[in-house]
């Protein structure tokens, strides 16, 4: 019986040496990072629609500089160089663009790395001074609480408004968008639009 609480002592005090080790051990390697710093860091992804190619442009090249995933968002119903006709009144973007209820349905809005990012370049062309609606679906599907928006977009010259976009997600902080002409798409003007943000991605 003595023997036997003798060894329990025995293993009660070694778990206690072990415990003051590790509390030891991990406060030196906090105490002992200093990685000072003046801009925010943060894992991010890229998320985009592209009708004819331009915003998958930008898209690529801010993934391919902050190495990271990077999404397209794809219509269930793709947009036909006919459905993007905005001087017909009765193509698709124009009966969409009347009609305050539409939602453009995606094939996919829920991506693996989304969960993890704290920042999400979401990309579209600008369609009458907007954000192509036809990434509401995405925005709508998900929880963006602690993540920042970072809008961007392609146009002929237009700039664009998140105004509407932010009433979607309101728990989503947005920063000031993006928007490059079709003749500023290029890795230079995006390498100094992502630089100037100020965070390590
Ligand atoms: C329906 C529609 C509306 C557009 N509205 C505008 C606009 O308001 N201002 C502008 O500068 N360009 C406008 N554009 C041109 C596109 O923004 C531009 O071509 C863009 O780069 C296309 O991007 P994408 O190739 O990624 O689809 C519009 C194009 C379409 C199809």
């Amino acid at each position: 019986m003595k023997f036997k609480n003798l060894f329990v002592l025995s293993l009660v005090a070694s778990g206690l040496v072990l415990t003051a080790c590790g509390s030891s051990d991990s406060s030196d390697t906090s105490g002992g990072s200093d990685s000072s710093s003046s801009s925010e860091s943060g894992t991010a992804m890229v998320v985009y629609f592209s009708a004819t190619g331009n915003t998958e442009e930008v898209a690529q090249i801010i993934s391919n500089y902050i190495d990271s995933p990077i999404y397209e968002l794809e219509p269930v119903d793709p947009y036909t160089s006919e459905d993007l006709n905005y001087s017909d009144s009765n193509s698709r973007v124009s009966q969409e663009r009347n009609d305050p209820n539409h939602l453009t349905e995606l094939v996919n809005v829920a991506f693996d790395e989304f969960v993890d990012s704290e920042y999400i370049f979401l990309g579209a062309p600008v369609w009458w001074g907007e954000l192509s609606w036809v990434i509401n679906d995405f925005v709508l599907s998900n929880d963006f609480t602690d993540k920042t928006i970072i809008p961007f977009a392609t146009a002929s010259s237009s700039n664009f408004s998140v105004d509407d976009l932010k009433k979607l997600s309101e728990e989503a902080t947005w920063m000031e968008g993006r928007r490059f002409r079709q003749s500023e798409i290029s890795e230079e003007n995006v390498y100094n639009w992502i630089d100037s943000l100020n965070i390590n991605f």
